[in-house]
């Protein structure tokens, strides 16, 4: 962006100076917060409590952004990062902050962002789930390769970090960088800016290149030692009853449809998932009549679902959550019991109060029983959260 296309606003003389300010808290996509005679700054690479200078890089009419020049004052979170490459590669977000902050910050965004979007939601919020490992954890990376270099993009570029490791990575994927990196070179590509290296279910390391007809292994939960966890507590806020149906929308391979249908032995079980490989790979697997595997679209789907009163519902959509249509019809069909897991709060907090709107109108209603924040990425500021729904009777 130039530098005059930064300079909208009633800030626009505040571009390029240098000002000192305190940061508050962090939030979502990261960056520090601050204030500056009244105006919000976000600030990237901050930690709570603590005084820097720092440099406006963007003033609009009721934000700044600015770059840290010098913290004055570290805050107590702040720490050496313990990858090397931390202060320039794009991956991680947080390494500067010690694990205890990251998950507070978490926490707080999840909450904050529930409330703002609907200020009268009462619920159970439960503390943040820590992860088993906070390194070492990743089994799905994309690596880059650029002019023989090897690594990540780098922060806001697509310059590359060069690293023969990657910290947040499983040791049985980093032990084959340099093998990928010769891979690549042999490819006599000038760059390879679209692969992707992961561990499969059956335990080997596989990579290859992302194309448009190939998008590789499609979504896999990347912290397999937290998906666990995830699991757990996702049975657990299902409950014991015996539920006729049992929907999994957003089903991916079926990583809750099938731990549901063992829970669930007498219900009928329904995944719903758009990706043709994870269908595949989802349908190999079934073995059991009450299983049903749909290839289709979530709000395609709704239109034909029947839906009953006695019947579970989970959901796992991506970043951008489900849409307005699918959150209404889960509402008119009243499911006894809904459990929400979310990969971005904000799309959470919209899909929550249009399926609350739309269950007033119908003069039907439910509690938000429970919330807990999942700390599913650890050194950045990523979080999932489960939520569990009720009809309230
Ligand atoms: C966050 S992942 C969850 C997958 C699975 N529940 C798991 O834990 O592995 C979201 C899944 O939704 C699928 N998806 C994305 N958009 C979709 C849509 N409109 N309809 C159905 N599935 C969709 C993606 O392919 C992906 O598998």
């Amino acid at each position: 962006m130039s530098a005059k296309s930064n300079q909208r606003g009633a800030k626009a003389p505040l571009l390029g100076s240098k000002i000192k300010l305190k940061i508050e808290k962090l939030a979502m996509g990261g960056a520090g917060v601050a204030r500056h005679e009244g105006m919000v700054v976000f600030v990237p690479q901050a930690a709570p409590n603590e005084e820097v200078l720092a440099e406006v890089t963007l003033a609009k009419k009721n934000f700044m952004e600015a770059r840290i020049v010098e913290v004055l004052t570290p805050g107590p979170s702040r720490r050496e990062p313990p990858c090397p490459v931390a202060h320039t590669c794009g991956g991680c977000n947080w390494q500067h902050l010690n694990e205890d902050e990251q998950r507070k910050q978490k926490e707080a965004i999840v909450f904050e962002t529930l409330k703002k979007f609907n200020r009268d939601l009462e619920f159970n919020y439960l503390p943040i789930q820590p992860s088993p490992r906070v390194l070492r954890y990743r089994n799905r990376i994309q690596p880059k390769f650029k002019n023989n270099r090897f690594g990540f993009f780098a922060r806001n570029s697509h310059q590359i970090v060069e690293t023969m490791d990657c910290l947040i990575t499983e040791k049985t994927l980093t032990e084959h960088f340099a093998e990928v990196k010769n891979w690549a070179a042999a490819k006599n590509a000038k760059d390879l800016l679209r692969m992707e290296m992961y561990i499969a279910e059956e335990g080997d390391v596989r990579y290859g290149l992302i194309t448009d007809e190939d998008d590789g292994i499609g979504f896999s939960q990347v912290n397999r030692f937290q998906n666990e966890d995830l699991l757990r507590t996702a049975l657990d806020w299902a409950g014991d009853h015996a539920y006729e149906k049992v929907f999994d929308l957003y089903a991916g391979a079926g990583n809750f449809t099938f731990p549901l249908a063992q829970k669930y032995a007498g219900s009928e079980i329904i995944g719903v998932e758009l990706n043709p490989k994870l269908v595949e790979r989802a349908r190999s697997k079934i073995h059991d009549k009450r299983m049903t595997y749909f290839m289709s679209d979530v709000e395609t789907y709704m239109r034909r679902a029947s839906i009953g009163k006695e019947d579970l519902v989970l959901l796992d959509p991506p970043r951008a959550g489900a849409s307005e249509y699918t959150m209404q019809t889960l509402a008119a069909a009243q499911p006894r019991k809904i459990i929400y897991i979310s990969c971005h709060p904000v799309s959470l907090a919209r899909d929550l109060n249009w399926f609350f709107a739309h269950a007033q109108k119908m003069g039907v209603s439910y509690k938000l029983d429970r919330v807990q924040a999942f700390e599913m990425f650890p050194q950045t500021d990523h979080v999932e959260t489960i939520a569990e729904l009720r009809v309230d009777s």
